[in-house]
């Protein structure tokens, strides 16, 4: 997996209970995926089409690094499916331990907002992940 973005829990982001709030991590979660999925089929207009079931395995408080990582798992015609993971870091040992994964699908619009192919050469290097394959 590519490590995407880095985030810090801030004050702000905390909810009542005294953890990140899920709504602050889904939203860093899904800049994340859409960074990496723009940057992977080199276009900026990817839209998130699907987010499947987030789980939150563990807290995350104050002042925890939280690393965002992506990768590719699925490419159809005009869609892409990336792998996240967010992983809380440790600055002093690196360990790392996964508080959240999921899946996301973006898809490829034109200028009209309809759906387009992912340009060939990305479509041609991630072949053997086509959803078509499956
Ligand atoms: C993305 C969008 C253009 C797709 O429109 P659509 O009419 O479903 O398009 P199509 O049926 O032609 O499907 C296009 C691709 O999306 C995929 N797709 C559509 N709905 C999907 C779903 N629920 N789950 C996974 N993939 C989906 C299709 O499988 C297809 O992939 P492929 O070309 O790789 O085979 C439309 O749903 C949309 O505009 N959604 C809003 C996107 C948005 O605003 N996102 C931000 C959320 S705040």
């Amino acid at each position: 997996m590519d490590l995407v973005t880095t985030h810090v829990c801030m004050t702000r982001d905390i909810g009542v209970h005294g953890n990140l709030f899920g709504g602050v991590m889904m939203s860093w979660v899904d800049e994340a995926a859409a960074a990496h999925a723009c940057l992977v089929c080199h276009t900026p207009n990817m839209v998130t089409v699907k987010v499947n079931e987030v789980i939150f395995k563990k807290k995350v408080r104050v002042g925890f690094l939280i690393k965002i990582y992506a990768e590719v798992v699925s490419i159809g015609r005009s869609s892409i499916t990336l792998g996240i993971e967010a992983r809380k870091g440790s600055v002093y040992s690196g360990e790392e331990e996964v508080v959240l994964s999921t899946l996301v699908t973006f898809v490829r619009l034109d200028e009209a907002g309809d759906p387009t192919p992912i340009p060939s050469p990305v479509l041609e290097k991630y072949k053997h992940l086509s959803k078509y394959n499956k």
